[in-house]
């Protein structure tokens, strides 16, 4: 079925403005349906969690509902869904938790292709343990990943490997799979960064080999929840923090404090939105989000090659990042102009784009760019269209000589 996308974009109060969103890796525009479930939870009466009277029980089934989702959305278990504020607060959480078992001799592995948030938890918290780190560098100007040098940093040493599923500054999509076996094949964890990957394609924890896979429900149209998904019998391996009268329960005890319930029924609610991207079908509710996911990932590729293909023509831009599988991220420099004089440049003509590093901060050094405000960076998601891309193309045809 051809992706429709004057339907799902229907779907979005915001898109409403005339602004070109080209701005969805840094965070997405919602579904009136996930406006309106949260609006609703609040409206019907939610109370904290664990009590004997109906409005507690709603809470606790919203977030059970909530766990069902984001393990129909990443193939995970319910059990093994962690909860909280956003990817960065949840891995510190549990860079803190995991590193209680490291000490000197250990060594983390992280990669120089990743969102700081899936690396400087692991060097903060190996530092505290006395544990090493070892950093894969990415190819350049293709901006790959290659497996042959992740092989060789991998030991009996490596205690954890953190890779993500897709950068959010270029949109390479590393071979995940290969890593992770080759962590499992050391006896280390894999802890995988799907923060930039979860929107932009169907997503398979187990087929990843995440121990861990972690993302962020404001990525995917949704509100801001971060979510870990992990096989719940290794989480009662671990022993976070947590205080004495709080459960102690998988995953519960990795929950810190009162959970945003109304948050929660807007995470399922854009789960069900991403189900429904295919348009109405059969099948199980993790059938048709695959099924949505595939066909928004064709539409966004395909805008991709006209917006790629549109800026590599020009003679005054510059884009990075030339991986064989990436998502529908650019990033690019305009000769003569910041980064930042291009996005408000292109903000005038209604257009949304970022400009600096993204916090891909070990990313944009490799690239020579950290010191110099990075790059701009447009990326689509599964309600652009056509003429977004081509507003963008037009505006920056504007800025040559
Ligand atoms: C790839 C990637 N990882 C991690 C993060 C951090 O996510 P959060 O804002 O949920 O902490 C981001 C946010 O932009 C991201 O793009």
């Amino acid at each position: 079925m051809a992706f429709d996308v004057d339907r799902v974009r229907a779907a979005y109060p915001a898109l409403a403005d005339g602004y070109a969103y080209l701005d969805g890796a840094a965070g997405t525009q919602l579904p009136g349906t996930v406006i309106d479930a949260m609006a609703g939870a609040y409206r019907v009466g939610l109370g904290n969690s664990g009590g004997a009277f109906p409005a507690s029980r709603r809470s606790d089934m919203i977030t059970a509902e909530c766990r069902r989702s984001v393990a129909d959305l990443t193939g995970g278990r319910a059990e093994g869904v962690i909860l909280g504020p956003n990817m960065t607060t949840l891995t510190y959480r549990l860079a803190r938790t995991l590193a209680t078992g490291w000490g000197p001799g250990d060594e983390v592995v992280v990669t120089r292709l990743d969102h700081d948030a899936n690396v400087r938890p692991w060097v903060q918290a190996a530092a505290r343990a006395g544990a090493g780190v070892r950093f894969a560098d990415v190819q350049l100007p293709e901006g790959d990943l290659p497996l042959a040098q992740l092989a060789e940093l991998i030991s009996d040493r490596t205690r954890l490997v953190a890779v993500s599923a897709a950068s959010n500054l270029i949109g390479t999509r590393p071979d995940v799979a290969g890593i992770t076996a080759l962590a499992h094949a050391a006896g280390a964890l894999s802890y995988v960064d799907g923060v930039h990957a979860t929107p932009r394609g169907p997503v398979d924890v187990a087929g990843l080999g995440a121990d861990f896979y972690v993302t962020s429900a404001y990525k995917w149209c949704g509100p801001h929840v971060g979510a870990v998904v992990a096989d719940p019998g290794l989480l009662e391996t671990l022993a976070p923090d947590k205080l004495a009268p709080a459960p102690q329960q998988v995953p519960d005890r990795f929950e810190q404090g009162t959970l945003p319930f109304a948050d929660l029924a807007g995470v399922t609610a854009a789960v069900e939105h991403l189900a429904s991207l295919a348009g109405p079908g059969p099948g199980t509710r993790r059938e048709r989000i695959l099924a949505g996911m595939a066909a928004a990932e064709a539409h966004e590729q395909g805008l991709f090659r006209v917006l790629l293909g549109g800026l590599d023509a020009m003679d005054h831009v510059t884009t990075y990042g030339k991986a064989a599988r990436r998502t529908a991220t650019a990033y690019f420099t305009v000769a003569g102009r910041t980064p930042r004089e291009v996005a408000e440049h292109l903000a005038a003509r209604k257009v949304n784009v970022w400009d600096g590093d993204n916090y891909a901060w070990e990313l944009a050094g490799a690239f020579g760019l950290r010191d110099s405000g990075g790059a701009v960076r447009a990326g689509l998601v599964h309600y652009n269209n056509r003429s977004d891309v081509d507003r963008l193309l037009a505006a920056v045809a504007e800025l040559a000589g």
